[in-house]
């Protein structure tokens, strides 16, 4: 079982990209922070165990975590997730003589290989004995490249112990996107959002509400299904619009299209580290977190006995969880960028009269769907949900304040509807998927089991809140003649 353990990891390292800080030019002196609940593990579980005699060495919680995503400095990219690391794969053809040390190979690429003045193509090989480090490089540098026959001078060689074979797989300037993306991220969201996408970067405690904390994966203005994850789109949008009402702006000005997509793949990076952080913990948390351990303890287990389940538990669970944890969380990301995963109505906005309103107003009030209680009669975000004491879902204490609360613990206030900002955008089509979805992490509940025609009468109503005299009376309602608003 330990064999097969560490197999496992060796296949993954072979897998991950090392993108290195060298050469950026930024000085990016911080750390990925790990969180509480890894810093609640009881050391062991944490750290893991070094050799000992026989038995290798077996990582921890963050070291699992490291192994796969690295550090600012030295990211990791693991090819497993659905993240556009950058650079272009390819294969080794042929090595014109295996038999001495190499310093020349042929290649064959899954696109165009674009030579820079300045920046020199780095080769990384991904599978073959040349990715598994030993004494030689894993990645080089091609010296000179011959694009009409794909030879390749590597600007070191390559000693025969690892030297590549044909069929060999490479990825020719791996990273470039990340790299660039983390260069960004720290220049422009991280004394906001935190190095490590924590939402707790040096300006964060002044915010209200506060900037979004990457870790959990799970973004709140998106236009897809109420279970699925955000979209590219959807960061894309959020980039280009900011959040109204809130202290996120637009980079409209500041990013251009390569920027955009970079700096949204590292928000991702962020999320899935995050999750898969999260996840690991989630497995070791219930038997090995200090509270758990002292529990076991009250129970009559040693600590001895205790160290050693945590080594088997290491040693022969914990690949196999690991294998369906990111499986997961790499299919969840994929779906939401499908279509199959965008809310699209199946009937189109209904005209906004002073009837579809009235209508939208009854089901606004009603009991099944009762959205007064949280935003109020009057739509002022003062319903009764806010004044009641609740408990945190995980520690089963009440909060401190009254109120409903997010899955990140803040006080979630239910928007003030006569303000008429609306932080997922203010298209139909955006309050229809924000009423069909809910917002995700938030208290505002998903209606998807509500007809479509009527979440649009609700929209309608919900657009005229701003301009009602009295509650229930807004032009057009009461048979007040009124101006429509416009239709998409
Ligand atoms: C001045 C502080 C600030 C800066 C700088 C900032 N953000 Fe934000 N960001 C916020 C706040 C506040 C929120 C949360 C708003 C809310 O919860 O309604 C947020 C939310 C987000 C979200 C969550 C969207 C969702 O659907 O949940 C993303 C993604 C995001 N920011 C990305 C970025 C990126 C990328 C950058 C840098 C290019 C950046 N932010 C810079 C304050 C900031
Ligand atoms: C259980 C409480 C609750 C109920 C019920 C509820 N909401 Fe909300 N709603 C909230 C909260 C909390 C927010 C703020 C979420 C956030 O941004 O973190 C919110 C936000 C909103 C927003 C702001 C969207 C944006 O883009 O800024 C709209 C519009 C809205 N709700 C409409 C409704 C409508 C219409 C109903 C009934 C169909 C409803 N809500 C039912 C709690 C609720």
């Amino acid at each position: 079982m330990l064999v097969q353990m560490n197999r496992h990891i060796a296949t993954l390292i072979a897998a991950a990209l090392v993108v290195s800080a060298a050469g950026c030019g930024e000085s990016l002196n911080s750390h990925f922070v790990y969180s509480d609940q890894t810093e609640a593990l009881m050391a062991e579980a944490q750290n893991g165990f070094p050799v000992k005699g026989d038995a290798e060495a077996l990582p921890g919680a963050k070291q699992l975590v490291d192994e796969r995503f690295g550090d600012p400095q030295s990211l990791n990219a693991w090819s497993k997730l659905p993240i556009d690391f950058g650079g272009l794969t390819g294969r080794v053809v042929e090595t014109p003589d295996a038999s001495v040390a190499i310093k020349e190979l042929v290649l064959e690429f899954d696109g165009d290989v674009a030579v820079e003045q300045d920046s020199p193509l780095t080769l990384q090989f991904v599978t073959g004995a040349a990715a598994k480090g030993g004494d030689g490089p894993t990645v080089v540098v091609i010296e000179k490249w011959v694009a009409k026959d794909g030879k390749a001078s590597l600007s070191a060689t390559m000693n025969k112990d690892n030297a590549p074979v044909a069929g060999d797989v490479v990825v020719l300037n791996g990273g470039r996107v990340l790299q660039h993306g983390r260069g960004l991220y720290m220049r422009h969201c991280s004394h906001c959002h935190g190095t490590s996408g924590d939402g707790d970067g040096p300006t964060a405690q002044y915010l209200v509400p506060r900037p979004r904390d990457y870790r959990q994966g799970v973004f709140k203005f998106t236009s897809t299904n109420d279970i699925a994850k955000t979209s590219r789109d959807d960061l894309h949008r959020v980039l280009k619009n900011g959040i109204p009402g809130t202290y996120m702006p637009s980079f409209v000005p500041m990013l251009n299209e390569d920027d955009k997509h970079a700096v949204v793949e590292y928000v991702r990076f962020l999320a899935m580290r995050g999750e898969f952080e999260k996840k690991i913990g989630v497995e070791l948390a219930p038997d090995f977190s200090k509270e758990a351990v002292a529990a076991r303890i009250e129970g009559g287990e040693s600590k001895s006995e205790i160290v050693e389940s945590l080594r088997e538990f290491l040693s022969e669970d914990m690949a196999d969880s690991l294998e369906f944890v990111s499986d997961d969380l790499a299919s969840a990301w994929t779906t939401a960028d499908t279509d199959a995963a965008v809310i699209t109505p199946d009937i189109s906005r209904v005209p906004d009269t002073a009837e579809s309103r009235r209508l939208g107003r009854e089901l606004y009030l009603s009991k099944g769907i009762n959205c007064a209680d949280c935003h109020g009669i009057a739509g002022k975000g003062d319903g009764p949900q806010t004044t009641i004491f609740e408990k945190n879902p995980v520690t089963q204490q009440l909060y401190d304040t009254s109120g409903l609360h997010d899955v990140w613990d803040n006080v979630n206030q239910p928007r003030n509807l006569t303000r008429g900002i609306y932080r997922g955008g203010r298209r139909p089509v955006d309050l229809f998927r924000r009423i069909h979805a809910g917002i995700k992490g938030s208290r505002m509940p998903s209606f998807k089991i509500v007809p479509h025609e009527q979440i649009w009468h609700i929209v309608n109503y919900v657009l005229s809140i701003p301009f009602e005299i009295e509650p229930g009376h807004a032009p057009g309602i009461n048979n007040t003649p009124v101006a429509p608003t416009p239709t998409p």
